[in-house]
């Protein structure tokens, strides 16, 4: 057993989103989420398990440089999250970790979802542990970033808010369905590279102090089943509905706690606004985002190069990403270190 694993795990965007907590530190949410497991986005982790004692060795690769000692906020999470596993796995020692992602970090695109899938897939791997699918998600998810409980799988994803076991100890998500049942895209505009200033475990803390948390939630019961119909008969129209109401609730409910957060930046309207101006061209494309000022342009294979082009003409400083569903973790052959 070599002790050493690399694993590159997909970010993913939800369509229902995982916002507000009823236990934060376990990430137990108050919602079930649906969400697409992207393929051009992802975070790449290698983990080395070494048998003696000593503090975690934690690096990353910011930008195009190389590894470097990461900055303590990322590295005290990561920390947290490694002495966990330890402490699951009962075998001691201690990890030397490196770390990179293919996307801005921080900005909305997901990066703890990827990062923290990929960082439980490489410890396990470095442990020679194999475990479920489910117990992998459970596992990520005990991170603190509940989205990484959905980037453990491809395709269609949910994690319900339910546990099995004590106190959710078991929560996890499950595939909804296969990539291949089908194709959607994402065109990320990116129109922020920098890290957003509220990180989203803040926004699940303050979430509850919204007037709009329980409006959004009453409707949620709906739009899960909406989504779930929707991806299960590919009924585009249906879904793209659901998913823009849904991530502007989201957006509400953040922009009405207390205090206040606009992840929002005035080229995030500019870009909603040119995606129902292209609706009403018939390009079929709907807006969502996360907890950041970047758009997701969720569209059909046929129309991702008009959204691309559309967006590449819009009087704007961003940038596109070109992304779509994608089949989940893979076990990389080549180590970061
Ligand atoms: O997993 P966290 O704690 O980073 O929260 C994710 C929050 C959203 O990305 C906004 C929604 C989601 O379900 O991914």
């Amino acid at each position: 057993m070599s002790n050493k694993a690399t694993i590159r795990c997909p970010s993913n965007i939800a369509f229902i989103k995982y916002w507000g907590a009823r236990d934060l530190a376990r990430a137990i949410p108050v919602n079930p989420s649906i969400s697409m497991t992207l393929r051009s986005c992802f975070s790449r982790s290698t983990v080395e398990w070494l048998d003696e004692d000593g503090e975690h060795e934690i690096r990353w690769r910011a930008a195009e440089g190389g590894l470097e000692t990461a900055p303590p906020a990322f590295a005290d999470r990561v920390r947290r999250h490694l002495d966990f596993l330890r402490e699951w796995s009962g075998q001691g020692g201690r990890f030397r970790v490196a770390t990179e992602n293919s996307f801005p970090s921080a900005a909305g695109l997901a990066s703890s979802a990827s990062g923290f899938s990929a960082l439980t897939l490489a410890v396990l791997g470095a442990l020679d542990r194999q475990v479920s699918p489910a117990e992998q998600s459970a596992l990520a998810r005990l991170s603190g970033s509940g989205s990484a409980s959905r980037s453990v799988m491809g395709g269609y994803v949910e994690w319900p808010a339910e546990g099995e076991g004590e106190g959710g100890s078991e929560c996890h998500a499950h595939q909804l369905a296969t990539a291949e049942h089908w194709d959607l895209r994402n065109v990320i505009a990116v129109v922020e590279r920098g890290a957003k200033k509220t990180s989203s475990l803040d926004g699940h803390r303050r979430a509850e102090t919204s007037p709009y948390f329980c409006t959004r939630q009453a409707c949620l019961p709906e739009r899960l089943e909406a989504v779930r119909r929707a991806i299960e008969e590919r009924d585009f129209l249906r879904l793209g509905e659901v998913v823009e109401a849904e991530a502007i609730d989201l957006h509400c409910v953040a922009m009405t706690s207390t205090p206040a957060i606009f992840y929002w930046r005035p080229a995030t309207l500019l870009v909603l606004e040119a995606v129902r101006e292209m609706r009403e061209d018939g390009v079929a494309a709907y807006s969502t985002m996360d907890a950041g000022a970047n758009v997701h342009v969720i569209c059909t294979p046929e129309s991702e190069i008009e959204v691309a082009a559309r967006l590449s003409r819009l009087d704007l400083d961003l940038s596109l990403i070109h992304d779509g569903v994608g089949n989940g973790p893979v076990v990389e052959p080549e180590h970061l270190f």
